[in-house]
């Protein structure tokens, strides 16, 4: 039986799966590396140690399975998108890449908005100048550090640095490449017009393939270290939002995605690219060939409820230990909307849709009746009233809305995937396996090895649903009301947000 393995190369770790073609997990791996913030809003890692752990895991992954290697057809590749891999003529690493969710760049955010036009932008790259993304990476480095920047001869995407050390090409994927802000989106290939605004040449981009289009086969030396089949295919993959979205079968319009997890992603596939002219969702290509796809980052879901969390138990201390199942059954007895109480989740400030690194959390309406489960249910609310900023400018986009798949860490709570419905108003499914990007890269790797003829058929074959869980017609007029209110409550806060900043 042909196998097939995704690899990704996360934030915490790198993450390897090896499935079977029918897309059942036969075992994966996951190693874990370190992060750094040597300065405050700075984000970096060292590429050396996604090597490591890709290496470790891809091995573990296989030894663990019990599966002979020559039975293995295929590897896709995924990973934490819009970091910076900067490397010298030998293809070494200059200095620490620079991350998705690092800050320093506003200075050439607004640089590349005058060079390029601010509409310009939107209508080649389809998104803002945001300081996460690639190209004001670059820039940040040309002005503060110069001697570095003169030895630069490529640049990397994170998940392509691991495909340069697994196949020695230089290679990228549409989905990930349009996080770079260099990428012209109708034509899914690197802009000129853009490049030479920014004076980046052309030569330190890779090539820019399709998704489930092979990029190069693994080295002998690699493969015999892996225990892998020298000469694997290894296709080009996508970024991690782009190739869950694979995994959770987000292929149509129609069927979007809401996942969980420390950020929280609104993920639509659309036929057509569909711009926002103000710049609050992401436009992007999809892994799948010629489709696009719009997604809404809320940085602070999952990362809120732990924040609650990790602040009650300071207070209460580690005994009894206080669970995520504990505070979830408390906000279960609190009716929906909390009884007025409201969360707002910009703990880290917010992208969607306000692009604002000053934002800050906040409870609003507390009183003497308040509870601790009034505040965790409002929590869970607050992140779920975020998610559906995103969904409302899709709906302005045109883009239609049948079913939401839910991921990530918050699919989990029964509570909170109930909450979801009747906020966002729509059916709430869940899914069979959720192996998140690392499983939707195995499945393009299978297209890649012709295992499937294209990523519809991949999911058709390999992608399942489990249960539905349908709105509550009297909490959805609750929520309605409440997120009325909601939606006010930043535009009146935002001079205090920055004056707090200050
Ligand atoms: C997407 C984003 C994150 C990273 C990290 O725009 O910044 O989801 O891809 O995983």
């Amino acid at each position: 039986m042909p196998y097939l393995l995704g690899l990704d190369v996360g934030t915490s770790g790198a993450k390897a799966v090896l499935i079977a073609d029918d897309g059942r997990v036969l075992a994966t791996a996951t190693e874990e590396y370190p992060l750094s913030t040597p300065q405050p809003l700075w984000s970096e890692q060292d590429p050396a140690d996604w090597w490591w752990g890709s290496q470790t895991a891809l091995r573990r992954v296989v030894s663990e399975s019990g599966v002979a290697p020559n039975e293995i057809v295929g590897l896709g590749l995924t990973g934490q998108m819009h970091g910076a891999v900067f490397l010298d003529a030998q293809d070494a690493v200059i200095r620490p890449a620079l991350l998705w969710n690092d800050g320093r760049t506003q200075a050439q955010c607004d640089e590349i908005t005058q060079l390029v036009g601010g509409e310009r932008l939107i209508e080649i790259a389809g998104n803002p100048a945001l300081t996460g993304f690639q190209a004001p990476k670059l820039l940040w480095l040309r002005e503060h550090e110069p001697e570095r920047y003169a030895q630069v001869r490529r640049l990397l995407l994170p998940k392509d640095y691991i495909r340069l050390k697994l196949t020695g090409e230089y290679a990228s994927d549409a989905s990930d490449a349009a996080g770079t802000l260099l990428l012209d989106l109708k034509r899914r290939d690197w802009s000129e017009t853009i490049l030479s605004a920014l004076e980046i040449p052309r030569e330190w981009l890779p090539q820019v393939y399709e998704g489930p289009q092979v990029t190069g086969q693994l080295r002998a030396d690699v493969a015999e270290a892996l225990g892998l089949p020298a000469g694997l295919p290894v296709v080009a993959g996508g970024g991690d939002n782009a190739a869950a979205a694979i995994g959770t079968g987000i292929i149509r319009e129609g069927v979007i995605s809401a996942s969980i997890g420390t950020s929280g992603v609104l993920f639509a596939h659309s036929d057509t690219i569909r711009l926002d002219p103000q710049g609050r969702l992401h436009s992007f290509c999809h892994a799948a060939p010629d489709a696009y796809h719009l997604m809404a980052v809320t940085l602070s879901a999952g990362g809120s409820f732990q924040w609650l969390r990790n602040t009650l138990r300071e207070i209460a201390g580690a005994e009894p230990p206080l669970s995520y199942d504990r505070l979830v059954a408390l906000a279960e007895q609190t009716p929906p909307g909390a009884e007025g109480l409201v969360f707002l989740p910009y703990l880290s400030g917010e992208r969607t849709p306000h692009r604002d690194p000053l934002a800050r959390g906040a409870f609003i309406g507390l009183t003497q009746r308040h509870t601790l489960g009034h505040m965790v249910r409002a929590v869970m609310e607050g992140v779920v009233f975020s998610l559906r900023d995103g969904q409302e400018i899709m709906a302005e986009l045109g883009l239609p809305l049948n079913e939401v798949r839910a991921i990530g860490g918050g699919a989990r709570s029964a509570v909170w995937r109930q909450i979801q419905a009747d906020i966002l108003g729509t059916p709430i499914v869940t899914m069979r396996a959720e192996e998140g990007p690392a499983f939707g890269a195995a499945l393009l790797a299978g297209v890649g090895a012709q295992l499937y003829p294209n990523v519809q058929s991949a999911v058709e074959v390999a992608v399942a649903t489990a249960d539905t869980i349908e709105p509550q017609r009297e909490a959805q007029r609750v929520y309605d009301e409440l997120y009325a209110l909601y939606r006010q409550l930043y535009g009146v806060l935002k001079p205090t947000f920055s004056g707090l900043a200050g």
